[in-house]
């Protein structure tokens, strides 16, 4: 599904040079739930980044289905990350200006789906994620946890191919983040969406399939687990 070659970020500025990742090799499987590791600063956010086609390497190869896409056209990136691409980010990324139902239509705005069509599927999603009942509140009316079930809700929306999840929970308490993190279990387990997500939090990781572990830009260990329901 996904397949990362020699992968190497340099961030440089003016005065400083970065080495954020460094001769990175992995291999997302169709299906799997990955979660990834390590210490702040090691290059789990930049590896997702890249991932997703939100950042380009310094150098190396990104396969996406037997396709080679890093450095394309950005028009080229987007349509692909639209299409095939869920983000769920740390803190959110909602819309404050948007109620809850439109900011997991917006992903189907920009693939020119009708505004019927729109509807139905936006409702599908946040029923699947248990907020039916709050489609015309304000992201600024929810909890953490309901906020990042709509940002769950605007990643499916799409029924994209693969989720890429930045600290899922990394901004809730265990019982919200346990709950997120079976949301995530169903999806891959139920809808068979790949999933790649980075945690801080041993427990979740021990949940997912594969927990791959990195230090300094570097990936130096893996384990594999049977991925289960809570
Ligand atoms: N835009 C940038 N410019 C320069 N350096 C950057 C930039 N973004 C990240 N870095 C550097 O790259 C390294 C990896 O950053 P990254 O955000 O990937 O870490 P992380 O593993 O996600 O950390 P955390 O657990 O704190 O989120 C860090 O040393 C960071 O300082
Ligand atoms: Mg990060």
């Amino acid at each position: 599904m996904i397949k990362l070659t020699n992968l190497e970020k340099v961030y440089r500025t003016s005065s400083i040079q970065t080495l954020a990742l460094h001769n990175v090799n992995l291999e997302v499987e169709k299906g799997e739930f990955l979660s990834i590791m390590g210490p702040s600063g090691c290059g789990k956010s930049t590896l997702l980044n890249i991932m997703g086609l939100l950042d380009n390497p310094t150098s190396g190869q990104i396969l996406l289905d037997g396709h080679a896409v890093a450095n394309l056209p950005d028009r080229e990136l987007a349509r692909i990350r639209n299409r095939k691409l869920g983000f769920i980010f740390q803190s959110y990324h909602l819309i404050p200006d948007l109620n809850v139902l439109d900011n997991v239509e917006l992903p189907l705005i920009y693939r020119k789906v009708s505004g019927a069509e729109r509807k139905k599927l936006a409702l599908a999603a946040l029923e699947k994620v248990g907020l039916s009942a709050r489609t015309k509140h304000y992201p600024n009316q929810l909890s953490g946890g309901q906020r990042q079930r709509v940002a769950i809700a605007r990643a499916i929306v799409g029924q994209p191919e693969v989720i890429l999840a930045d600290e899922p929970t990394g901004n809730l308490d265990s019982v919200m983040g346990e709950e997120i993190m079976n949301i995530l279990l169903q999806l891959n387990q139920q809808d068979g969406t790949t999933i790649v997500m980075v945690t801080h939090d041993e427990s979740q990781a021990k949940k997912t399939g594969r927990l791959i572990r990195f230090f300094d830009g570097q990936q130096v260990n893996t384990e594999t687990y049977a991925a289960q329901l809570s």
